[in-house]
């Protein structure tokens, strides 16, 4: 069983610029074993914070990815049919709390309620998981710690987490960076020169204005990389952002001429 834990540690460190106090505080919160909730738009760092703050925390870190059929037994685990018999196979979060590591749920908000209150109990100060099917009661590791991601503008009514959820986490915003750290980020992890990432940072923060007016989300940091990473192929500024910022994430001509017009100002 150590040997498949091993296989989670996030070895070699993972690029994080930080942009404010998050390391910090995320440490903190480790220490003091509170759960994090992460909240921010798509593509703005969330997943990478973790990753780095799992490497620098030397923890082996299991992420779920949550969905809405997800059931409880998908991630706490169930009795598997095998030549000897039933045999009990732990669910990630199951596995994350017997062995001391980090566990992401990410949009854990995409998951129904029902399973979402199976992590109450680890959540609180007993700090335990009931596998009920299984007849056992397992005490967290101390090392567990439990890290959900949540992105305040895809909500409805209807799918939300419940306040019981909520106010079991202490949370941290996630957003854009400002303008000079973004430009880093994105030549770092691109390839293309500080003045160019200047460039798809300026764009992105004219498009940015354009949210709730027309664009669901604005450009992400990801969609910047993505543009910044073709262009490091030798592909044309203008083609490169009309592949990776504009198309995805716009099929109505008029928004799609607006967010042109805001490439060509800079290329
Ligand atoms: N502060 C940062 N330091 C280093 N890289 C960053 C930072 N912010 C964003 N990135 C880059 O942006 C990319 C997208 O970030 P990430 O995958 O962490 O987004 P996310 O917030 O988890 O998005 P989603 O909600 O869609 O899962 C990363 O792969 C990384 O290259
Ligand atoms: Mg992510």
């Amino acid at each position: 069983m150590t040997d498949v834990i091993e296989q989670y540690r996030v070895t070699g460190e993972p690029y994080y610029r930080p942009v404010t106090d998050e390391v910090a505080m995320f440490e903190a919160a480790y220490a003091a074993k509170m759960p994090v909730m992460l909240k921010g738009p798509t593509g703005c760092g969330k997943t990478r914070f973790v990753e780095h703050m799992a490497w620098k925390l030397g923890k082996p870190l299991v992420t779920v990815a949550c969905n809405e059929d997800m059931t409880a037994s998908d991630i706490v685990g169930r009795f598997l049919l095998d030549a000897d018999g039933t045999r009990w196979q732990d669910g990630p979060l199951t596995f994350a709390a017997r062995h001391g590591a980090i566990c992401y749920l990410d949009e854990i908000v995409e998951a129904r309620q029902d399973t979402t209150v199976v992590i109450h109990p680890l959540t609180d100060n007993r700090r335990v998981l009931p596998l009920e099917k299984k007849g056992e009661i397992l005490r967290a590791h101390p090392d567990f710690h439990l890290v959900i991601s949540y992105n305040p503008g895809y909500q409805s009514l209807m799918k939300d987490l419940k306040q019981s959820t909520k106010q079991r986490f202490g949370a941290l915003d996630f957003n854009y960076p400002e303008h000079a750290v973004e430009v880093e980020i994105v030549a770092h992890e691109s390839g293309v020169n500080a003045e160019d990432a200047d460039k798809l940072v300026s764009i992105a923060e004219r498009a940015r204005n354009l949210k709730g007016h027309g664009l669901d989300e604005g450009i992400s940091t990801r969609m910047l990389i993505h543009a910044g990473s073709l262009m490091a192929q030798g592909i044309a500024p203008v083609a490169a952002c009309q592949m990776a910022l504009v198309r995805p994430i716009t099929d109505d001509p008029d928004m799609r001429d607006a967010l042109d017009a805001a490439v060509t100002t800079y290329f």
